[in-house]
C-alpha cells in the first residue's frame, strides 16, 4: 500500500486530480471507476477546474460508479446519478453513453447486477476511485462474514444509515443499495483511496494494520498490488 498524507482535504483533491489527469492524458480512452461521498469531492473540484482550463478532455473516458441506492428517483438529489452529475459529469466534456450506473430501481435487480459485471468485464477499469465508510466499507460493501464477489443488492448497516441520513430532508435514506462486489474492485489495476476526518481512523487502522477480513470490508486492499491511499492527518492518527 503506497500511504500519502497530506494536511487537508483540499492537497488531497489536487494530488488525486493530478494523477487522474495525467492518467487520463496518457490514455484518453481509460476506463474509471468513481465513487461517491464528501471524499471525493475536491477531487472532482480539481479535475473541473483543469477542464475549464483546457488541460484534460474527457471526451474518450469510459467510467463505472460503484454503488447507487434502490427506490430513489434517479432525479432525486441524493441518488448518486445525481450526485456525479452535479458534482462532475455536468461540468467536464464525458459523454452521457460513457457514464455507467447500477439502475437501483431495476424491477429485477439480479438481472441488473449481472448486466453491470458484464459491462465491467467487457471493458475492465483502470483506476477505481474509492471512499471509506466510518465501518471499513468500499462501495457498499458492509461489514460481513464473507467476502461479496460481483455487484449484488445489500441491506445497509446503522453506522451507514446514520452517517448519510443527514443529507436525506425530503425523501427518507433509502435502507438497501446496489454495489459492486469486493472481488469487482480488487479487479481494479490501480485502486485511489481518499479518506479525511477523524470518523474515520479506525477504518483507516484496520484496513492498514488489521487482519484481512470482511468484518473490516477495506482490508482486502492489503492484498491488490497497486493501491494509493489518500489521508488527511486526523484519519491518519492511528498509523
Ligand atoms: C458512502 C458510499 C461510499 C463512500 C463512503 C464514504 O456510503 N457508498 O462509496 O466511499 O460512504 O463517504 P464519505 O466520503 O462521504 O465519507
Amino acid at each position: 500500500m503506497n500511504i500519502h498524507i497530506f494536511d487537508n482535504a483540499e492537497q488531497i483533491g489536487a494530488a488525486v486530480g493530478e494523477m487522474l489527469i495525467s492518467a487520463v492524458n496518457n490514455d484518453p480512452d481509460i476506463s474509471l471507476g468513481f465513487a461517491t461521498g464528501a471524499s471525493p469531492v475536491p477531487t472532482y473540484k480539481y479535475l473541473i477546474k483543469a477542464y475549464d482550463e483546457g488541460k484534460v478532455s474527457f471526451k474518450g473516458v469510459t467510467t463505472f460508479n460503484l454503488d447507487e441506492y434502490c427506490n430513489l428517483p434517479k432525479s432525486d438529489k441524493n441518488s448518486y446519478y445525481s450526485f456525479m452529475h452535479d458534482n462532475l459529469f455536468d461540468h467536464i466534456d464525458i459523454k452521457e453513453e460513457n457514464v455507467n450506473f447500477l439502475n437501483g430501481n431495476a424491477e429485477d435487480t439480479e438481472d441488473e447486477c449481472k448486466r453491470y459485471d458484464a459491462l465491467i468485464a467487457e471493458k475492465g477499469i483502470d483506476i477505481q476511485l474509492l471512499g471509506v465508510g466510518r465501518n471499513g466499507h468500499i462501495g457498499f460493501n458492509e461489514p460481513s462474514d464473507k467476502f461479496t464477489k460481483g455487484s449484488f443488492r445489500v441491506k445497509l448497516s446503522e453506522s451507514t444509515i446514520n452517517a448519510n441520513s443527514i443529507y436525506f430532508d425530503e425523501n427518507p435514506m433509502p435502507r438497501y443499495a446496489l454495489t459492486m462486489g469486493t472481488v469487482s474492485i480488487m479487479k481494479s489495476k490501480q485502486i485511489i483511496m481518499i479518506a479525511t476526518g477523524e470518523a474515520k481512523k479506525d477504518a483507516i487502522y484496520g484496513m492498514v494494520h488489521g487482519d484481512i477480513t470482511p468484518v473490516c470490508p477495506a482490508s482486502v486492499l492489503q492484498l491488490h498490488p497497486n493501491v494509493h491511499i489518500f489521508l488527511d492527518k486526523d484519519a491518519a492518527v492511528r498509523l
